[in-house]
């Protein structure tokens, strides 16, 4: 696991609950680590039933919290202290599982344990992530109090339908560590650069249909596309991520429109684009398509010689409507394009930045076998209207992504 930039040394207070799905929180504390992020975990005494405080250490390298009355912190904050100390340094609380009865005491302000203190003590953001068994969940005691907390800013983290360890079946289990991960930057993101601010993302190569089982497309997964949802998430957007392709899980609070050609891409870009502040194109658009789309499956004849013939014609380019859309409505106000030059990089990226009046112009040189199509790292230039171009060397589709969102923010500001 590669470190976030987000979460690295941001100061994570990790409240663990006795839910069964507690084992749950040791794979999520894990990958915290891993990212980057400093994990502090509390253990209530009903999470010892389920897993132990030497577990959490062992994965985050930290002292682990459990008793309140404890005169022996072993190496954390004196305990009599570690409550206000815990819950001030912290970027987050996030309860991951919460149990009806911590959530109970989180709601009415009850402090009998190190987490209830802790989290009356604290200032930061609360996530929590109710996990529970049969009908708990959709008890009302249960219900109103998640619905206080998210009244009172609480982040919720909806627990998903499936089967419980009980064997019945309803609504209260716990999403997996990537979703959790992804509640986590969200929470974690609300203040970033982006906080209010709508962006339009595409992603992945547009299929062009020649029958109905064949298509047309080209070289792009998507990638980069969705690195740089991620990151505008992380940065505090709302995004709305226009894709081709489902292969990849897209990044948890994005909004996914999926389309498959030129055509319904377009469409939704100028629908989605309408009241956005940034619109980034990093989909691959194909230029042409097949002028005319077989209803039938085309067969091959007895005739060896004979092969159909593929008409092509142009598709619409997005961004030369998008100019036109801006031109009449001003959005979105900022747009940004790729290009993707195996010649003459910078003076092709220069005229394509022009030409589709665009602020910003993402260059890459796809002849180099480490950079652009199916590949996880890039490097590229940011050509932009006023600034000099900048050259952002070799780094993973992440880091060249939290760069343009960089600057697209710069540009919002
Ligand atoms: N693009 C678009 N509509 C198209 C083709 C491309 O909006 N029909 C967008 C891409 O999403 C990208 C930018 O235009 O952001 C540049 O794409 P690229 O293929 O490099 O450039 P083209 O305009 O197609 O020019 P050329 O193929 O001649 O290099």
């Amino acid at each position: 696991m590669e470190p976030i930039t987000l979460l690295t040394n941001k100061r994570i207070l990790l409240g663990v609950t006795g839910s069964i799905a507690a084992y749950k929180a040791v794979d999520l504390a894990s990958k915290l680590t891993q990212a980057g992020a400093l994990v502090d975990v509390i253990l209530t005494e009903s999470a010892e039933r389920f897993v132990t405080a030497l577990t959490f250490q062992a994965v985050t390298g930290r002292p682990v919290y459990t008793d309140l009355w404890a005169t022996d912190s072993s190496g954390g904050l004196p305990t009599h202290i570690a409550h206000v100390g815990l819950g001030e340094g912290a970027d987050l609380l996030a309860v991951i599982p919460a149990t009806a009865n911590t959530l109970a005491k989180l709601t009415h302000g009850l402090a009998d344990d190190l987490l209830s203190v802790t989290a009356l003590a604290a200032r930061c953001p609360l996530l929590i992530a109710p996990a529970m068994d049969g009908g708990m969940y959709q008890h009302p005691a249960t219900y109103y109090n998640v619905q206080l907390l998210a009244a009172r800013g609480a982040y919720l983290v909806e627990p998903e339908e499936g089967r419980f360890a009980s064997g019945l079946v309803g609504k209260g289990r716990l999403p997996e560590t990537p979703a959790l991960m992804g509640h986590i930057r969200r929470a974690l993101g609300k203040t970033g650069a982006l906080a209010g601010q709508r962006l339009v993302i595409t992603a992945g190569g547009t299929r062009e249909a020649i029958d109905p089982v064949r298509f047309i497309t080209n070289r792009s997964s998507g990638r980069q596309g969705f690195a740089l949802a991620q990151a505008a998430l992380d940065a505090g957007a709302t995004v709305t991520l226009i894709t081709t392709t489902k292969d990849v899980p897209a990044p948890i609070g994005a909004e996914v429109v999926l389309v498959s050609n030129a055509e319904s891409m377009l469409k939704a870009v100028l629908k989605e684009s309408a009241q956005a502040d940034a619109l980034i194109m990093a989909a691959a658009v194909a230029d042409f398509r097949p002028a005319v789309t077989a209803a039938q499956k085309i067969k091959k004849t007895d005739d060896p010689s004979e092969v159909p013939t593929i008409q092509l014609t142009r598709t619409a380019d997005i961004l030369m409507e998008v100019k036109v859309q801006r031109a009449q409505t001003g959005f979105p106000k900022v747009a940004v394009g790729f290009a993707a030059e195996s010649e003459h990089l910078l003076t092709n990226a220069r005229a394509k930045l022009e030409r589709k009046g665009l602020d910003l112009l993402v260059a890459n040189d796809i002849s180099a076998p480490d950079a652009g199509f199916e590949v996880d790292t890039n490097r590229v230039v940011i050509l932009s209207q006023q600034a000099e171009p900048e050259a952002v060397a070799l780094a993973s589709k992440t880091l060249i992504a939290e760069r343009i969102v960089a600057r697209v923010a710069a540009l919002l500001a």
